[in-house]
């Protein structure tokens, strides 16, 4: 599972001015995001379509206190979905979008309106959207939010965390209509009371949620890198119309394989990109005790 230690300095002010600012962890960050720019976005985006991949952007940044900041963060998605539109880009795209960059611990209705207004020009660019899901206590209001979008943008999509103990119940609500849902093993530390601890039960969680969405009427988004999960969703997506379903895996993690199962599926990459990379940075350290040893050695070895 996930190592705590590393996802509790993800959240940590002084880890984060500590890690930011050694200028060769940006070697490092390249390989799980795309740049600091809208630039970087396009080019990332350019390059997998070309290998037949899809993608879904992620503008980092997350936790946002100020409305400020989560208006400029509305103002960056309004800027992706104009330039992928202008650079034939935005077809079949697909951007992801945590509810705490727009304001969603903030009192009032800020982070709606937000992502109304954002699933409104992603629909006029042909785009659509995916609501990443943060830690526990912002599922319900998560839920919530994805419900009213919908009225008006039945194509918006969110992220389920097989961890939590509750998603089973959300799946079953969810997997209807077309509904785009997106199955994730989790990547934050909860505690046992609402989340599964071992490996092996949060996988067994995951094979359960993977079934009730691909027996379900709605859009199941396999997310995942574990190449058991791979082999018992395409089992499972054997009795489903083709297109009726997707991979998904973050960039920089399995090119190869994301390369091979878009050669027979549909197959969607996560493209983040932005300054502010730092909790996304550790998360994937947090994954992956491989990626911590790369991530050492790389200051070791000047
Ligand atoms: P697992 O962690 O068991 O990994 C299986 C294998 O995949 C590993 O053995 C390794 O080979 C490879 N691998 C996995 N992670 C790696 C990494 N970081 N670096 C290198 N290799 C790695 N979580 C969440 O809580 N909310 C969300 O909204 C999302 N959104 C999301 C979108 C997409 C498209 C993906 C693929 C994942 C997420 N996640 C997420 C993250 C997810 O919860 C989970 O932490 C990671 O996907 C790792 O879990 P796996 O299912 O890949 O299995």
């Amino acid at each position: 599972m996930p190592s705590p230690l590393l996802l509790a300095a993800a959240r940590s002010e002084r880890m984060r001015d500590l890690v930011t600012s050694v200028p060769l962890t940006r070697g490092v960050v390249d390989r799980f995001v795309a740049g600091n720019d809208l630039e970087a976005a396009l080019g990332a985006a350019r390059k997998l379509g070309r290998e037949g991949l899809e993608v879904t952007l992620d503008h980092l940044g997350e936790h946002t206190r100020e409305a400020a900041q989560a208006q400029a963060t509305r103002d960056a998605y309004l800027r992706l979905f104009e330039a992928f539109a202008e650079h034939g880009l935005a077809a079949g795209a697909d951007a992801s979008v945590k509810l705490s960059a727009l304001g969603q611990a903030l009192p009032g209705e800020l982070a709606l309106d937000l992502a109304q207004e954002i699933c409104a020009a992603a629909g006029r660019a042909g785009m659509t959207v995916t609501l990443d899901m943060e830690d526990h206590t912002t599922v319900d209001s998560t839920l919530e939010i994805l419900g009213k979008l919908r009225g008006d943008f039945p194509w918006a999509g969110v992220a389920v965390q097989a961890m939590l103990r509750r998603s089973a119940g959300d799946l079953r609500d969810l997997a209807r209509d077309g509904s785009r849902v997106r199955l994730v093993k989790g990547a934050y530390a909860e505690p046992p009371s609402v989340a599964f601890q071992s490996r092996h039960d949060v996988d067994r969680a995951y094979v359960r949620g993977l079934r009730l969405l691909m027996e379900g009427d709605g859009y199941p988004m396999v997310a995942s890198h574990d190449p058991r999960i791979i082999e018992i969703a395409l089992a499972l997506a054997a009795a489903r119309p083709p297109a009726s379903y997707e991979f998904q895996m973050l960039y920089g993690v399995r090119a190869a394989e994301q390369r091979r199962l878009a050669e027979t599926d549909r197959m969607r990459v996560y493209v983040p990109y932005g300054a502010d990379w730092y909790g996304y940075f550790m998360r994937r350290l947090a994954e992956r005790p491989a990626n911590l040893v790369f991530f050492l050695r790389s200051f070791v070895s000047r």
